[in-house]
């Protein structure tokens, strides 16, 4: 069998079409611009090409874009001000607070000070439970993009056996969530988790989510299972710099029915969800109805 490869790129040029149309929408209709502040502190390389990216699409779908570049030695008074003038500013709908946070501050409580409504990352503490108990929150970008793909594919997840491998914050944990709610038997598996293969070969649909380069090979998946790769990571290999998945792609994609190829795959859908994702807010905000088709 060849999988299908679900191609993230173009699923996420469609997402960002569908809110620029809506940005457009509430432009002419209601004279309200979207806008998303970025918060980025220090000068960690790979966290400024992030915000960069971010910048630049945000502004393409028509949004206000607002960075504001603090120094790593910032304290967290000034860090948490900042945020609370961002709460209260009519014209930021979405806040993101750039992560990791350099050591001397405090990671949760930076994050917990934002207005959960504004919480486009879906990281803080209310949205988290509000997503657990099945309630209207802000879903996490990288596992909502992760649940458009699976769904845009298979249909209903109904019934279906699930393995998320990792349990981060940021990705297993809601993305575990997200299955459930779309009704399936969802597994989380992790570092400690015995005999991971047997675990992985009863699942309809894996999403590895671990950060270590290639770890799933193709004879640890199921015949036609759905593969969603959420690792990146840069690895040398014949001596080129490349970027592979937490699962090995050329093995896989003969065994499993559709794969998600790294890159191209769940990266950029990350960013679409976050313009996504600030729409919602934006429309929440102001008491409208939101778009359809871009929230869980
Ligand atoms: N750093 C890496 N990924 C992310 C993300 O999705 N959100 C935030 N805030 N920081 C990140």
């Amino acid at each position: 069998m060849t999988a299908k490869i679900i191609d993230g790129k173009a699923f996420a040029a469609g997402i960002r079409a569908k809110v620029a149309g809506h940005v457009a929408r509430l432009k002419e209709e209601n004279g309200i611009t979207p806008g998303l502040a970025v918060v980025l502190v220090g000068e960690d390389p790979a966290s400024q090409v992030y915000v960069r990216s971010k910048g630049k699409m945000t502004v393409e779908v028509g949004m206000n874009s607002y960075e504001h570049k603090l120094d790593e030695g910032v304290d967290q008074g000034a860090l948490l001000a900042l945020i609370d003038r961002l709460n209260n500013d009519p014209e930021v709908h979405g806040i993101l607070v750039q992560l990791p946070l350099p050591r001397h501050l405090d990671a949760d409580l930076v994050i917990n000070s934002i207005n959960p409504e504004k919480d486009v990352d879906g990281f803080h503490i209310s949205n988290v439970g509000l997503l657990g108990t099945g309630q209207k929150s802000m879903v996490p970008c990288t596992p909502l993009g992760s649940l458009m793909m699976l769904r845009d594919h298979l249909g209903s997840l109904s019934g279906l056996d699930a393995v998320v491998i990792g349990r981060s914050n940021i990705v297993g944990k809601p993305m575990a969530q997200l299955l459930l709610g779309d009704s399936c038997t969802v597994t989380i598996a992790h570092s400690r988790t015995k005999d991971l293969p047997v675990v992985v070969r009863r699942a309809d649909i894996v999403v590895a989510a671990v950060g270590r380069p290639e770890m799933v090979p193709g004879d640890w998946i199921k015949p036609g299972a759905t593969v969603i790769d959420v690792g990146i990571n840069r690895i040398e290999r014949d001596g080129k710099k490349i970027l592979v998945g937490d699962v090995e792609f050329a093995s896989a994609s003969k065994v499993a029915g559709a794969i998600t190829p790294v890159p191209g795959g769940v990266g950029p859908m990350t960013i679409a969800c976050l313009l996504a994702n600030t729409v919602t807010a934006c429309c929440r905000a102001n008491g409208l109805t939101e778009p359809e088709g871009l929230t869980a």
